[in-house]
């Protein structure tokens, strides 16, 4: 099954969603794109109609990916369109929320070493300190609550018998060290700031845009108010899976990030485990797919982020 498959579409959603929807634009839908890719399975659309176009996302109310598009409600509204696509409305109708936002033209940038997108994505990523803080979201949850639930899986892959995917080539004294900086209490305390942190940078959370190659980034469901750092340290093991040294994607990265260049050791070496024992957790126990597979080239990469920030 591709990844692609597991989406809804346009023509899935309910015949009264499709009528308010409809009513809301002020103009029959005429045309829809279904992008490829991605985890979630809720609606993701390019739709046209009369008036012009528009990008949709929904889901059932009842459904667990419905509290992102709540999220990307709440967050929306208040980022600017040089940082996100336009934010346009919200509705909620027959048990499925659905989100409306301007319809970007542009791909996903790509990361790898020499990239002619890389100045676009890095000046984006750049921005988000500059933009987001102090954090515009009245209400905005602590990103420390978000990174204490990735923390904590060493301790459970120790449980698990020697030998096992998790360990990796890792020693037992390696791991045990893994397990002492793997502190969700710590990690939620070195994290607090006042910025909005977006904690899902990835390329296709990302477009490059193709009249002017700037870069917009997308699907804020994860934003919370926390250290600029943060931001930065998400998107170290992404350039690592496009083919960077942990050495260049952090300093890359310094170069743009004010709040990365001052970030504590303490702090990143924490990060750096947490993440990575949660792509380790998740990839052994948890759905295989495209999911898994991608959770396992993470926790790869992360593993040499680790390997070089405790080295
Ligand atoms: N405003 C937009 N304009 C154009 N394309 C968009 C827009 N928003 C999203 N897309 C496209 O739809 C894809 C899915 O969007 P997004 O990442 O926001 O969805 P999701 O359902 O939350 O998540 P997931 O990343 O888990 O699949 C993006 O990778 C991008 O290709
Ligand atoms: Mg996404």
């Amino acid at each position: 099954m591709s990844a692609a498959s597991v989406r809804v579409r346009w023509e899935d959603l309910p015949r009264e969603v499709r009528e308010a929807v409809q009513m809301r634009l002020g103009g029959r839908v005429v045309d829809v794109v279904h992008p490829e890719g991605g985890f979630t399975r809720g609606l993701a659309a390019r739709v046209t109609y009369a008036g012009g176009e528009v990008f949709l996302k929904a889901s059932p109310v009842a459904a667990r990916t419905a509290s992102h598009h709540r999220a990307e409600a709440m967050v929306g509204r208040f980022l600017p369109v040089a940082i996100a696509p336009e934010f346009l409305w919200s509705l909620v109708t027959a048990g499925w929320i659905v989100n409306a936002f301007e319809a970007v033209r542009g791909r996903e940038p790509d990361l790898r070493p020499g990239s002619t997108d890389l100045t676009g994505v890095l000046d984006a990523v750049g921005a988000l300190e500059r933009e987001l803080t102090p954090c515009p979201v009245p209400g905005a949850g602590e990103v420390g609550e978000t990174l204490s639930t990735l923390a904590g899986h060493w301790g459970r892959l120790a449980a698990e018998p020697p030998g096992s995917v998790g360990h990796g080539t890792w020693t037992a004294s390696q791991r045990a060290r893994l397990e002492e900086l793997d502190d969700a209490e710590r990690l939620s305390e070195l994290s607090a700031g006042d910025t909005l942190v977006h904690c899902d940078l990835r390329a296709d959370n990302m477009l490059s845009e193709f009249d002017t190659g700037r870069t917009r980034i997308l699907d804020w469901s994860w934003g919370a108010r926390g250290a600029a750092w943060v931001d930065a340290a998400f998107f170290v093991p992404q350039l690592i899976l496009a083919g960077h040294t942990p050495a260049g994607a952090e300093t890359v990265l310094a170069g743009r990030v004010p709040g990365w260049r001052a970030v504590a050791s303490e702090a990143a070496d924490a990060f750096a485990v947490a993440l990575t024992g949660y792509w380790t957790w998740h990839h052994t126990h948890g759905p295989g797919g495209a999911l898994g597979a991608y959770r396992g080239r993470a926790a790869e990469a992360g593993r040499m982020w680790v390997d070089y920030r405790l080295a």
